[in-house]
């Protein structure tokens, strides 16, 4: 459907006319497509795939394994290098998990004060349990990583570099292609965390040349219950699964399983069926929208809201270099929580906290975290002008001013 006011394309915001959501970092709403497709599924073949010799299993098969090649062709990468996981947190402790056999106590593992907690935690415990040692990048002044502090952050120990492509507090994305060419001249994997960018910009891992990289659809306009593990095929055939059971081996004896080949071997049990149909279908919505299209109407948008907040002196914006549109502000002497509920009372979603990436805040010298502001292809002039506006309440009614 072509529609200027994209408002009209998400049913949540069509039940919700004065709405204004200013969360999509957290999950994108989704758009009827989404919800059709996989309604269409649970009507018309909504079987069990790879396991019934019947004509509607082989059709829900066909779809589920049609959403895996859409994925794979969306970003650059083989059908086989793609696992369907139930969203990006577990594909990064998979990618943890099953890469900790090859690790010994003294390797380090490089990573960032930016992460969500996802992306890190996973490490941690490994090197809780001394598995392995944790070292993290300085960020320079404006909280960015740069190559500069990669090259001399690294030792004849680094073995994996884990890494955001872009952060869910500062909307900053990483300088990847040259960091991870330096990684991979010094044998390091790396491993990437594309939850945040991927509803705004296209990803190219063949380009990239990333080992392992993780999204979640949900926040692409996806339903949830679903995300992506990528790995290089070279690289996933020599991983053990850390999960066994249905539909994940050929051969099974007393003692002694013959495993499939990649990816199905990671995909035990029933999966996310037709949430990978939905994911396949909000692949194309964003198609249809134009990923190009989609930047510009966001960027636009975003350089509006930035500008306004630049002139309120009771805010500070933490991130005014953001790329992505994603805008980490606090009120002066406003409890970020206390804020949050002015702007709920006038129908505004925005995020209040630490946005589970608490290592930001704290780098950012922001004890109760931050609001957050993020935008998705529907947000328009008029919501900013709203959000200011319940900005100037807050600051009244705390400051009288
Ligand atoms: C940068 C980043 N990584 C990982 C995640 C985790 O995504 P999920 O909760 O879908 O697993 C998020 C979610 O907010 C995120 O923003």
């Amino acid at each position: 459907m072509e529609t200027s006011n994209k408002r009209l394309l998400f049913p949540l915001l069509v039940n919700h006319p004065h709405f204004i959501y200013l969360d999509s970092a957290a999950t994108a709403l989704k758009p009827q497509c989404v919800l059709d497709k996989m309604n269409e599924y649970y009507q018309l073949y909504g079987v069990n795939i790879h396991r019934g010799v019947y004509q509607l299993s082989y059709e829900a098969s066909l779809a589920y394994e049609e959403a895996r090649k859409k994925v794979a062709d969306w970003i650059h990468s083989q059908e086989e290098e793609i696992v369907f996981t139930r969203n990006a947190t577990e594909s990064l402790n998979k990618i943890c998990l099953m890469n900790a056999a090859m690790l010994n106590q003294d390797d380090e593992i490089l990573t960032t004060e930016q992460e969500h907690h996802s992306s890190v935690l996973p490490w941690m415990h490994l090197a809780g349990k001394n598995q392995c040692r944790l070292r993290y990048l300085p960020l320079n002044e404006s909280g960015e990583i740069t190559v500069e502090v990669f090259k001399n952050a690294l030792t004849p120990k680094t073995r994996i570099l884990a890494i955001t492509y872009a952060s869910n507090v500062m909307g900053t994305i990483t300088p990847l292609s040259e960091i991870i060419r330096i990684a991979h001249q010094n044998n390091i994997l790396v491993i990437v965390d594309a939850s945040q960018i991927v509803a705004h910009q296209r990803i190219n891992v063949k380009e990239l040349d990333c080992d392992y990289l993780a999204f979640s659809g949900h926040k692409m306009y996806g339903p949830t219950g679903i995300g992506i593990l990528y790995g290089k095929s070279k690289l996933l055939k020599k991983l053990d699964p850390i999960e066994y059971g249905g539909d994940m081996n050929d051969d099974v004896d007393l003692h002694q399983v013959t495993i499939k080949p990649i990816p199905h071997r990671f995909e035990a049990g029933t999966p996310a069926i037709a949430e990978a149909i939905g994911l396949s279908e909000a692949i194309s919505f964003l198609e249809e929208q134009g990923m190009d299209v989609i930047g510009k109407k966001e960027q636009t948008v975003h350089q509006y809201a930035l500008n306004l907040l630049s002139q309120i002196d009771d805010v500070i914006v933490y991130n005014p270099k953001a790329v992505l549109p994603i805008i980490a502000f606090n009120i002066k002497g406003v409890h970020p929580h206390d804020a949050a509920s002015f702007f709920d009372g006038n129908q505004i979603a925005i995020r209040a906290g630490h946005h589970c990436a608490q290592l930001m805040s704290k780098w950012l010298h922001a004890p109760h975290g931050t609001l957050r502001a993020s935008l998705g292809l529907f947000n328009t002039k008029q919501d900013i002008d709203k959000l200011i506006a319940t900005i100037q309440e807050v600051i009244h009614f705390f400051k009288g001013a």
